[in-house]
């Protein structure tokens, strides 16, 4: 049998993934749940024709040279931050990610995110466990009215899109800041582009769906904060940076806005000093795709890119197109 090529999984993914590439591959994974090193990265990625990547690997120039057979990077997430592109793209190698099939996975855990932190899901929970209820009182866990209320989205691409589309039940406003107008969105909802100061000013729900970029870097930050309501949440599920996690610990502390909700954070998986305490947040740890179908259809959809890449194809979902030429 001729030789079989070679690829390397960083992290345990779905089986469904896995089971694809091994009809073709042979396939060796780090089989402990972390991530990798930097030097056991590399040095598990050296002698391979093709890489499946997680966002907590960070792939750029010096991983590309290092593993010269590599013949593209399949990463298992939609957003590429960890990927250094433009890197990728002057070497010309193919780089992956998997949109779309968590799309709906992600603004269905931002719905949860919003419901659970205006109206005090979390803390309520805490106080029926610790058996300090003393039954029904008129003032107790007074949260924000979701119905009726005013949506910002940040970002109206396909994530911040699925969001502003779930709030049709809730009767909501539609505000949404966006480089690009979507037109959809506005038959589909009557949502309204606005600029970010308006969005800010405006909305009761500031959610947050840009990818990280340098020019995403810190959009939410002190200032930006101390335009929101101060009955006003925040939520975010897109990246960590964009929010300046110390600005927002002190917005939240000394009451510039009512509460978070977060799934992802700066520096992950530690979070800014003083979050963990504030009882107007709710924190869960990035698992936003984490459904059993999105995962899957994430682990698939990253086999078959990675499958193309490696047989020479141009992948399904591919970021760098431009290398094709
Ligand atoms: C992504 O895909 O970018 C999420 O953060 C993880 O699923």
């Amino acid at each position: 049998m001729a030789d079989r090529k070679r690829v390397y999984v960083t992290r345990r993914i779905p089986d469904a993934g896995l089971a694809l590439l091994r009809e073709r591959f042979d396939v060796s994974m780090n089989e402990e749940d972390r991530p990798l090193t930097r030097p056991e990265l590399l040095a598990a990625i050296a002698d391979v024709d093709g890489v499946l990547t997680l966002l907590t690997d960070r792939i750029d120039g010096e991983v590309m040279d290092a593993s010269p057979r590599v013949k593209g990077y399949a990463n298992y997430a939609v957003g590429y931050d960890n990927l250094d592109v433009a890197a990728a793209t002057a070497r010309k190698i193919p780089l992956s990610n998997t949109p779309d099939v968590l799309t709906d996975a992600t603004a269905d855990m931002a719905w949860a995110l919003l419901f659970a932190v205006a109206r005090r899901v979390v803390e309520s929970d805490a106080v029926m466990r610790s058996g300090r209820w003393g039954g029904w009182g008129p003032l107790q866990f007074i949260g924000g009215d979701i119905t009726g209320a005013t949506l910002g989205i940040i970002g109206a691409g396909r994530i911040g899109a699925a969001m502003a589309r779930k709030s049709r039940g809730f009767g909501m406003e539609v505000l949404y800041s966006d480089a690009f107008r979507n037109e959809a969105l506005e038959r589909e909802v009557g949502a309204r582009r606005v600029e970010l100061d308006e969005l800010l000013a405006e909305s009761d729900y500031v959610s947050v769906h840009v990818p990280l970029m340098p020019e995403t870097r810190h959009l939410i930050n002190a200032g930006t904060l101390k335009k929101m309501k101060r009955t006003a949440y925040l939520i975010n599920t897109a990246r960590g940076p964009i929010v300046d996690e110390a600005a927002l610990v002190e917005a939240l502390r000394s009451g510039v806005i009512a509460g978070a909700g977060l799934d992802v954070y700066e520096a992950e998986p530690k979070m800014a000093n003083g979050l963990a305490e504030l009882a107007n947040v709710v924190i869960t740890p990035h698992v936003a795709s984490a459904t059993k179908r999105s995962r899957d259809d994430m682990a698939t959809l990253a086999a078959r890119n990675l499958i193309a890449m490696v047989e020479g194809k141009r992948p399904e979902t591919c970021i760098n197109p431009e290398i094709y030429g």
